[in-house]
């Protein structure tokens, strides 16, 4: 069969953009880090409702993330729980570090049902648990130092004066170092690095540019810190030129929706819309019976760190491919879920997903010695896949569909939890489309 000459048209923005190899496959290097433990009580810390009175806009944002919903996450708690059973509680303190810091520090956990848990604890990632970090002293394995007491640490050089807490500036809080203790997993004991959003960030153009991660988590909408003036507390006097809004979301619309926060779900949706860009390439005709191979270029365009990021394994992000005739008639098709939510198996997928001691694959983080397979999208980058598309007998038009998609939880865990899957939404992080002739 003749080979189509290739013309590429690319249908969304007109150029493609040669920003490096567009691999994704970085070799992970192995650092060893142990959690560092503070001896510390709960009773040390301050509950959010106390900060509410005052910072009460923020609190509302807070209130929403996972970071306020991280004990009662039924996706985290069923995996810890079942990491500790398998363990024999070994995982524990692990598990527990960046999730409940104050029941780990506080010794509050074990028992991994949560039943020593303290109110305080219960608030998982609070307001005075990363307004009392006055340090990080390594990378990742929840590496924060905490000075809990009457002084909150902030991005303010010149905080007004209240009768509740003192105020001190730190420069920590408006770096990317500040939450690099907790978004940078490592295997305690393996050294296999499970999760390594900080270090994405420290090695792409936003981390040499210095764009932090508060750039894009704690500002209006997706995209990189615009201007958000006002008060910091209900009825300062002081009109401040920036602020940071604290719904840092991700993107998942799925726990947002399901723990009553409309306005957090929808920002993450808009996320995942602002992350990827594609492009399509395709041959302008081709001749009856000949087949093609169709060009998907997947872009990283507005996620600071790989796309995807973090515990991938724990999600789903892939690409449906429709090609259809003139007719409608589906021609060819991959990545379409079934009727129960599944993924065909040809789908081309992206994220990390580990292998056990035995090498066969596991989705459980304690068990996971090395990488199985690493396919994603670095920040600023483009990966190209190929898609095999088959003829038309008579002449006419080929329709070619292709949507980026994603799912917060996957088939597999929602049916461990009793979730149905038609409950997790799948959203469409980017739509291409274009037409072959075919005469
Ligand atoms: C009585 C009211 C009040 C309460 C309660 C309160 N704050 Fe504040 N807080 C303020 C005011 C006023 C400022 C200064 C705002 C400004 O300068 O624009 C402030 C500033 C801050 C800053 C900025 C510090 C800096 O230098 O950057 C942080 C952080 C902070 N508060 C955290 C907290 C936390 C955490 C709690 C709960 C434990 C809390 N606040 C409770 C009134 C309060
Ligand atoms: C995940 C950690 C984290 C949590 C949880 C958190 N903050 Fe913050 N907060 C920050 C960081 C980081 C900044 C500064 C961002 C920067 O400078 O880039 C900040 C800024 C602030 C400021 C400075 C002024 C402003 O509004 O811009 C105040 C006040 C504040 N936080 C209060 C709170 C309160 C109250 C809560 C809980 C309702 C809270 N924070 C929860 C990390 C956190
Ligand atoms: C004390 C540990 C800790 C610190 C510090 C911290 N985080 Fe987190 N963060 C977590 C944990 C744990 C989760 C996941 C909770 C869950 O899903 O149950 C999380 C979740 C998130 C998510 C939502 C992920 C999703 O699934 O959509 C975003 C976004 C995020 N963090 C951003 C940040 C940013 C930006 C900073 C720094 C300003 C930061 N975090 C600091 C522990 C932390
Ligand atoms: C240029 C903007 C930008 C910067 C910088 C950035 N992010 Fe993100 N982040 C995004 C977007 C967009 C998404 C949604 C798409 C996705 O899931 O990756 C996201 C998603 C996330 C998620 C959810 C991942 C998941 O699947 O659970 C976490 C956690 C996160 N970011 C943390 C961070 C941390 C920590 C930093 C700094 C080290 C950071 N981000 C820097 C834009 C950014
Ligand atoms: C160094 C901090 C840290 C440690 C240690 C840690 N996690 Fe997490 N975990 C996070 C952060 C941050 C996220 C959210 C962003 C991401 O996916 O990286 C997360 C997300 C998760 C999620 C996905 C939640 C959801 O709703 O999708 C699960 C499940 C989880 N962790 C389980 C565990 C288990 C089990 C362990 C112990 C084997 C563990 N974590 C240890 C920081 C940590």
């Amino acid at each position: 069969m003749k080979k189509a000459t290739r013309v590429f048209i690319f249908l969304l923005g007109s150029i493609f953009l040669f920003s490096g190899c567009g691999g994704g496959q970085e070799p992970q290097t192995a650092k060893t880090s142990v959690p560092l433990k503070q001896e510390i009580t709960s009773s040390q810390f301050e509950s959010a409702h106390t900060c509410q009175y005052c910072h009460q806009k923020i609190y509302q944002q807070w209130r929403g993330t996972a970071h306020a919903s991280s004990s009662t996450n039924p996706v985290f708690l069923a995996e810890m729980r079942s990491t500790s059973q398998a363990t024999g509680g070994a995982s524990d303190e692990f598990c527990v570090s960046c999730h409940l810091p104050v029941g780990w520090l506080a010794a509050e956990i074990p028992p991994v049902d949560g039943s020593s848990l303290s109110d305080m604890a219960k608030q998982g990632v609070s307001c005075d648990l990363c307004h009392t970090i006055t340090a990080v002293t390594g990378e990742g394995n929840a590496a924060f130092q905490l000075t809990p007491g009457r002084t909150k640490f902030g991005p303010l050089a010149d905080p007004l004066q209240n009768p509740i807490h003192e105020s001190a500036f730190s420069k920590l809080h408006t770096q990317a170092e500040f939450c690099s203790s907790c978004h940078e997993i490592i295997h305690p004991q393996s050294g296999l690095v499970l999760a390594s959003t900080f270090s994405e960030w420290q090695q792409s153009v936003y981390g040499s540019r210095r764009i932090t991660c508060q750039d894009c988590h704690m500002t209006p909408g997706p995209g990189v810190s615009k201007p958000n003036p006002g008060v910091t507390a209900t009825g300062a006097p002081k009109v401040r030129e920036h602020t940071w809004q604290h719904d840092l979301v991700g993107n998942n619309v799925f726990a947002m929706r399901r723990a009553g926060f409309p306005a957090h779900a929808a920002r993450a949706e808009e996320n995942l819309q602002a992350a990827a860009v594609l492009f399509l390439g395709l041959p302008a005709q081709l001749s009856p019976y000949q087949s093609t191979e169709i060009n998907i270029r997947i872009r990283n365009d507005g996620a600071g760190h790989y796309l995807p990021t973090g515990l991938s394994l724990f999600k789903d992000m892939w690409l449906e491919v429709v090609c259809t005739d003139q007719s409608g008639r589906i021609v060819h098709s991959s990545g379409v879920l079934t009727e129960a939510g599944a993924i065909p198996d040809d789908t081309v997928v992206f994220g990390t997903s580990f292998a056990d001691a035995s090498g066969e694959e596991t989705d459980n983080l304690w068990e996971a010695i090395k990488v199985l397979r690493d396919h994603r999208i670095p920040p600023q980058e483009y990966v190209d896949e190929f898609v095999e598309i088959p003829g038309l007998p008579l002449p006419g038009t080929l329709n070619v569909r292709v949507r980026l998609l994603h799912r917060n939880i996957t088939l597999q865990r929602a049916a461990q939890l009793g979730i149905s899957i038609a409950e997790v939404p799948v959203v469409v992080m980017a739509e291409i489309s274009g037409q072959i002739k075919v005469r």
